[in-house]
């Protein structure tokens, strides 16, 4: 059976951690729990608003949370250091796992996309920087639909752009909120738990399967 994937980008494929060592040496031990704001604010702010139909690229909730940060933090960057993290988040790395990982669906004839909230600009250089974009079938953005993940808008956008079929869809993601939201709307899903500390959120809405690295969704698929 062929499918459609849809893999998540930041927290998924690339490594949103990336900017790490920057931050640790602008800022010191700060550095992981300022990162983790950072992080949450910024799909927080996604979430907000897509509540408010009131949609952005979405690198301005990336910069709205990272001045969220230096303010709860009471850290104060300068421009010039607020304008280079922002820079490192555009060629932020990927996962050991993914490139190998991907080619191996490639190979077994799945059409791939990368699906994010992040604009077509903003990943596709992501994914060219990081070397990826030859395995992808293409790329969908939530921009042509101005709403963000989870809603189900963007899921329903996913399969009309990529004229594939919630049935024969997966949506494969680090995030549970874009787990459950592709699972709401209909799709199959596959958590990818990057790490043992992350909690699958415990709604009534469960992954179809759950794997640790992406060579681990091939046999899912058989
Ligand atoms: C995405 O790439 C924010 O990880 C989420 O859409």
């Amino acid at each position: 059976m062929k499918y459609t994937l849809a893999f998540d980008v930041y927290g998924t494929l690339i490594n949103t951690s990336g900017v790490f060592n920057s931050l640790e040496k602008m800022i010191g031990k700060q550095a992981k729990p300022f990162m983790d704001t950072w992080r949450n604010k910024q799909l927080e702010y996604s979430f907000r608003r897509g509540l408010m139909n009131k949609f952005v690229d979405f690198s301005v909730c990336t910069k709205d949370a990272l001045k969220f940060s230096c303010k709860l933090f009471k850290v104060n960057l300068s421009n010039a250091q607020k304008e280079a993290l922002m820079d490192e988040y555009k060629v932020l790395p990927a996962f050991a796992d993914v490139k190998k990982g991907l080619q191996t669906l490639k190979n077994e004839g799945h059409n791939i996309y990368a699906f994010s909230n992040g604009s077509v600009n903003a990943v596709s250089n992501l994914l060219v920087n990081a070397e990826l974009m030859h395995l992808f079938d293409g790329v969908v953005c939530v921009e042509d639909v101005q709403v963000f993940k989870p809603s189900p808008l963007v899921y329903e956008h996913f399969n009309k752009k990529t004229a594939s079929l919630k049935e024969t869809s997966w949506l494969i993601s680090s995030n549970s909120f874009d787990v459950i939201g592709a699972a709401s709307y209909g799709m199959k899903t596959a958590w990818l738990q990057r790490s043992s500390e992350a909690i699958f959120d415990p709604w009534d809405i469960e992954p179809t399967t759950i794997i640790n690295a992406i060579n681990e969704l091939s046999i899912k698929l058989k």
